[in-house]
């Protein structure tokens, strides 16, 4: 397996900025065959950074921060499935706990947008984590669990290739996030792999399952290493275009 390192720019990036950033990880992607990059800009820079991506034969798959899982209908401000697909993404991020906090996504929903971003091709990245409150009451692993559980309801073996999980505890994101201790951190992927194991059997361990969460340049290697370690998710320290130059993990 290919080891993963992937950034969700959230309400980041203008097109210009969101191309200048495409331009550079382009080609520095193609020096590290070792590493599969994946970006997911804002709805507004999706097609031109796809575009850009093509253009430069960039081993970089793009991604969108999240779908409907209708294809089409009553739903202001939403965007479908079928309209990710017209740009031609590799994938969908699923559940990330600021769509969790902020707008009312849920494991059920997560599980609907989950198995229609499979349905129509998708890569799915489904983000799970515990809160603090859960985590001081020794819950981390019976809630990650339930997450994953709920998320993989009815999704196929066949499809099981085009799942992705990211573990990011709710605690350790964005800019008031607490680093998390690599150990904490094996722990709970060994734990999510045991939980893709018991639904699937072997095939659960092809599952890549990514970490994330105030991941920056002094902690990014002491997660790494691990066998069920099998990428890093990074929001702000990847913002930068030359971000991933920094990101020394090898
Ligand atoms: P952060 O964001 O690296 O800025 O904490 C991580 C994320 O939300 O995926």
């Amino acid at each position: 397996m290919k080891f993963y390192l992937g950034t969700n720019w959230k309400m980041h990036k203008t097109v210009a900025e969101a191309l200048a950033y495409t331009e550079g990880l382009a080609h520095y992607a193609k020096d590290y065959p070792q590493f599969q990059f994946f970006i997911i800009p804002s709805y507004t820079a999706l097609w031109q950074v796809r575009q850009k991506v093509d253009a430069l034969g960039a081993p970089i798959w793009v991604g969108a921060q999240n779908t409907h899982w209708e294809d089409q209908g009553a739903f202001t401000g939403e965007i479908s499935p079928v309209q990710l697909k017209e740009i031609g993404l590799d994938l969908v991020e699923i559940g990330h706990s600021e769509r969790r906090q902020y707008y009312n996504e849920t494991d059920f929903t997560v599980n609907l947008k989950t198995l229609a971003a499979l349905k129509h091709g998708f890569k799915a990245l489904v983000c799970v984590g515990e809160n603090m409150p859960e985590k001081e009451h020794g819950a981390s692993k019976s809630k990650i669990a339930t997450q994953v559980q709920i998320a993989l309801n009815g999704v196929k073996a066949e499809d099981l290739p085009r799942v992705m999980i990211a573990y990011e505890p709710v605690w350790a994101i964005g800019e008031k996030g607490i680093p998390a201790e690599a150990p904490y951190v094996f722990e709970i992927h060994e734990s999510i792999r045991k939980t893709l194991c018991e639904l699937y059997g072997e095939q659960g361990r092809e599952v890549p399952i990514f970490f994330g969460g105030s991941v920056n340049l002094q902690n990014c290697q002491s997660y790494c290493g691990h066998p069920d370690v099998n990428g890093l998710f990074i929001g702000s320290t990847a913002w930068q275009p030359d971000s991933f130059h920094q990101v020394r993990i090898w």
